[in-house]
Formats: C-alpha cells, sequence, structure tokens
C-alpha cells in the first residue's frame, strides 16, 4: 500500500500506476500479452475493465496512471508512436473546413501530417511563429479549432511561451496542444502552465534507452482524453504490451538521466563556444541563447538538445558528423546515446527548401542530442572531429 499523501516527482516516476501484481505479487506490472479478457458473464461485461487489447491493456493502463501523475493530468491516452499520438490530438479536434495554428518550427513528421494528410480531409494550417503571441492571436480565424506548438522545438530549439499561448487560446475557447517531448514532465509541465493537452513522443526521454517507439496525450479535461481515446480505438494506433512495459521502466530514471545529460550538454554548448571552427552554438541555457530568459521562466531545466553551426557550411558539417566516433549519426533523441543528426537530410528533409530557411532550420545545422557518456569523453571526440576540418 502506497502513502496516502503527495508524493514528490523522483518517487511518483518509480511508483506511479504501478502496484505488486494480484496474484503473484510481482513487483513490475507484467507485460499482459493478450489479445482478449474472459468476462465473468453478460451482465458482467467488462467488469475487471477490460475487453480487447486495440481499446485497453493493463500494462499500458499502468503507464497511462504513471504519465498522468507526472504531469499533473486528469487522464493519458498511449500510442504506438509520437507520431499517432499527434495525429490523434488532431483528428480529434478538427473537422473539415476547420483551421489549426501550428508552430513554424514543429518535428517534420507534423509538418507532413499537417501539410500532406490532413488538409486532404479539408483541414487548413497556418504555421506561425508562436514564440510571438501577437502572431498566434492575428493568425486565429472564425474557424480555428486548434492551436499546436512545440517546445522547444524540433531542431531550431524555439520556445513559445505555453502561459501567453494557452490564455490567449482559453479566452477563445479554443484547445491548446504543447509537444512536450523534449523537456518531459520533470522540467516542463505545460497543462500547469493552462494548456489542454500535453503530447510526447515516448520514444525519446520517456523510455530514453532507444528500445522502443511510443507516443502519448496528457489530456486536462477527461471529455479531451474520452475524443482522443475514442480516435485511437478507431485507428487502432495503441501501444503495445511490451512497449509499455520498457517504458515503465525507462521512467523511473527520467529525472537523474535528464539532470545529467543536461549538465553534459551545458558542458558540451561551452566547449563549442570556444572552438575557432564553430560559427555558432544553440542552447538554452547560454546566456547567449535569445530566449534563455523564457527557457527560465518556463521549465525547470534547459534539457540536453543543442545545435552548432560549423565554419566552412554543408560540406564541413557532413565532414564532422562522419568523423565523429563516440557520437552516433541517427535520428532519434533523448536517449542514453549521444546522438547527432543533419536535420535537413534527416529529420526535416520533407519540408521545403526555402520554408526550411525562412524558419532557421539552416543546411549547416547540425543536431546533438547529448547522452550519459561521461562529457570528457563527449567533448574529446567532438574536439578530434573539428580539429580535423
Ligand atoms: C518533438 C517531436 N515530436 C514528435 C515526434 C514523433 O515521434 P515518433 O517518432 O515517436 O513518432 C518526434 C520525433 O522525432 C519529435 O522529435
Amino acid at each position: 500500500m502506497k502513502p496516502n499523501r503527495e508524493l514528490h516527482f523522483k518517487t511518483r516516476e518509480v511508483h506511479a500506476g504501478v502496484e505488486p501484481d494480484p496474484t503473484t505479487g510481482a513487483i513490475l506490472t507484467p507485460i499482459y500479452q493478450s489479445t482478449t479478457y474472459v468476462q465473468e458473464s453478460v451482465d458482467r461485461y467488462m467488469a475487471k475493465g477490460y475487453s480487447y487489447s486495440r481499446s485497453g491493456n493493463p500494462t499500458v493502463a499502468a503507464l497511462e496512471k504513471r504519465i498522468t501523475a507526472l504531469e499533473n493530468g486528469a487522464g493519458t491516452a498511449c500510442f504506438s508512436t509520437g507520431m499517432a499520438a499527434t495525429s490523434a490530438v488532431m483528428m480529434a479536434l478538427l473537422n473539415a473546413g476547420e483551421h489549426a495554428v501550428v508552430s513554424d518550427v514543429v518535428y517534420g513528421g507534423t509538418h507532413r501530417l499537417s501539410t500532406r494528410v490532413l488538409t486532404r480531409f479539408g483541414v487548413a494550417f497556418s504555421f506561425v511563429d508562436t514564440a510571438n503571441p501577437q502572431t498566434v492571436q492575428a493568425a486565429i480565424k472564425d474557424n480555428t479549432r486548434l492551436i499546436f506548438t512545440e517546445t522547444p522545438a524540433n531542431p531550431t530549439l524555439k520556445l513559445t511561451d505555453i502561459a501567453a499561448i494557452s490564455e490567449i487560446a482559453r479566452a477563445r475557447n479554443i484547445p491548446h496542444a504543447v509537444d512536450n517531448t523534449f523537456l518531459t514532465p520533470y522540467f516542463q509541465r505545460p497543462l500547469e502552465l493552462g494548456a489542454d493537452l500535453s503530447v510526447h513522443s515516448t520514444t525519446k526521454y520517456m523510455d530514453g534507452h532507444n528500445a522502443t517507439v511510443g507516443g502519448a496525450v496528457v489530456a486536462a479535461s477527461p471529455e479531451h482524453l474520452e475524443a482522443i481515446q475514442f480516435v485511437r480505438n478507431c485507428l487502432g494506433s495503441n501501444m503495445s504490451p511490451m512497449v509499455a512495459f520498457l517504458t515503465l521502466q525507462g521512467c523511473k530514471t527520467l529525472s537523474t538521466r535528464l539532470e545529467a545529460q543536461s549538465r553534459n550538454a551545458m558542458q558540451i554548448a561551452e566547449f563549442l563556444q570556444t572552438h575557432p571552427m564553430v560559427e555558432r552554438v544553440a542552447y538554452p541555457g547560454l546566456e547567449s541563447f535569445p530566449q534563455h530568459e523564457l527557457a527560465g521562466r518556463q521549465a525547470s531545466g534547459f534539457g540536453a538538445m543543442l545545435w552548432f553551426e560549423v565554419k566552412g557550411g554543408v560540406e564541413n558539417g557532413k565532414r564532422l558528423m562522419d568523423t565523429l566516433e563516440l557520437w552516433s549519426l541517427a535520428e532519434n533523441l533523448g536517449s542514453v546515446e549521444s546522438l547527432v543528426t543533419h536535420s535537413v537530410t534527416m529529420t526535416h528533409a520533407d519540408m521545403d527548401p526555402a520554408e526550411r530557411q525562412q524558419v532557421g532550420i539552416t543546411d549547416g545545422l547540425v543536431r546533438l542530442s547529448v547522452g550519459l557518456e561521461d562529457p570528457e569523453d563527449l567533448i574529446f571526440d567532438l574536439r578530434q572531429a573539428l580539429d580535423r576540418l
């Protein structure tokens, strides 16, 4: 029996949602690898809460309870991927003939879903600079039914003031969804700042070990949660019990990993600033970061994502990525392994080049997801690659 009082984040990330298994006492919620659930009688259908694993699964439910406890939401729906989570938010809230305002810098997949799928179903999108509340205000139309922001945004790390945008949204009765993947509830809790939905690719820090792909939407209201669960059940984009099990284990070290990875990121950002081959470094923890004040105000940490541009343009950027030894050239982020990504050819390849340039996703942008290795080794590797340019 867990104590009946408000527990701190670090306790909730280990315990929330999980009780010893009622049959065996197993301390971990088992992987309930079962398609269906035998009912006691017709009259007692769903008495134990489950019927068919597309609609609900006990291992997934344990993870949903844990994420709800970390974000302070009304409830959570977990998904097969982060993109399935984002898709469900948009499909639950937008109808043909309606309009959404979306951050001009967002994960490439969110941009692709909006511009190449949902527009075919009669939904219109405005991609605007959500760092500027007046721009958001001006972009709202009579038929706007969703404001979707991502902060820090992938890959430029542009920030959106969650409280300011939530206030604008609330005044017009428009739901505000925030993609909180980069900072996680340990550093940033959008619902406490007034947002209606917090969206995650659990693939990233929640799992943290490059072991799964998954997603989650935390809702502030039961009505939104229900609408999103309904779409998930229709699409069949639910999370698998194996992924939920692994993500439950990953969540236990979320705060510890993020603290250490952010410390590493700060050291790496400071090193990069001093290297003569580096043109520019962006990390919200640096005083030189244009929105450093907002980063400190709305989040309790700066995260472990950063980017830089090397002198000598794209060619040197590519050479650098090819000569790194410890950093892996890979698409993911948020794992204990340090990763380097060339956004233009990898995560944002589908975006129109002119549009990319306009929002600051330059051809020479090298994105780093800083892991848990010893920072000296990470810096050594970056230095040897930069020195060779
Ligand atoms: C900020 C952000 N949101 C959503 C996604 C999509 O998540 P997934 O790859 O789990 O579908 C990503 C993936 O990189 C991301 O970086």
